[in-house]
């Protein structure tokens, strides 16, 4: 299949088809280390895919608007581009509603042939995982995908908001202040099982820094 078609049929959203590995910047002025680092990660994970990175994901997680999204939208690109991989760009939110559309009442079974693609892909963004919180069954559903795609081999590049930490929460500041509100883990949004799963599944990447739509588009452009 053509490198365009392969594109089109990856159904990245409009408002990240700029994101490239080579259009993220990781030396701003302010920027954090971490992301030089994940740049670097994601630069050799498209690289080295598929004989180095052996079905292995990436976990990429951070707070809002550090560059995940991005990030994992130009590793799919580079591996569209570079490798002619079939890959599929998938909103977590969606997916749960796509889940929840796949019930046939009449039938009451779920028709597994509308999450085909998400099964099949070669390489599957799933962007934002924990940003809502589903039902029992539609949970199970997501799980039996994850689950699959792993036992296949399949390669699952996944961002999060929430810190790649057990049920609980964040507790306690790294200076030991308390924080004023208690944060939410991954743990609490996706369960300690499905976390230790995706530990076996991806690499984790954690991305510091600000905000990069507030701050650092907003200081360059006045
Ligand atoms: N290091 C960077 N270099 C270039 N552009 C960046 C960088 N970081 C973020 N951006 C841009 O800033 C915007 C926000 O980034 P992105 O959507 O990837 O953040 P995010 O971590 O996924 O945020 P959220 O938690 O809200 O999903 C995007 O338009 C992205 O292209
Ligand atoms: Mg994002």
């Amino acid at each position: 299949m053509r490198v365009s078609r392969l594109l089109q049929r990856a159904s990245i959203p409009k408002r990240y088809e700029h994101c490239t590995l080579e259009s993220y910047e990781a030396s701003f002025p302010g920027a954090d280390r971490s992301l030089g680092g994940a740049h670097l990660m994601a630069r050799r994970f498209a690289d080295g895919y598929p004989a180095t990175t052996a079905g292995r994901g990436l976990l990429l997680t951070g707070s809002i608007g550090v560059g995940k999204t991005h990030l994992a939208v130009g590793i799919l690109q580079a591996l569209i581009v570079e490798k002619s991989v079939h890959g599929l760009f998938c909103d977590y939110r969606e997916l749960l509603k796509e889940i929840q559309h796949s019930y046939n009442p009449q039938v009451a079974t779920t028709e597994m042939e509308i999450l085909r693609p998400v099964f099949d892909a070669e390489v599957l963004v799933l962007d934002e995982l924990g940003a809502a919180k589903p039902t029992d069954w539609v949970w199970d559903t997501v799980a039996l995908v994850l689950n699959t795609r792993y036992n296949d081999k399949r390669t699952t590049i996944i961002t999060t908001n929430y810190a790649d930490l057990p049920p609980g929460g964040t507790g306690n500041g790294s200076n030991g202040v308390s924080r004023a509100v208690r944060e939410e883990t991954l743990g609490d949004r996706i369960g300690e099982r499905m976390r230790s799963r995706l530990a076996e599944m991806c690499v984790v990447v954690e991305m510091r820094g600000e905000d990069f739509r507030r701050n650092v588009a907003r200081a360059r452009f006045g």
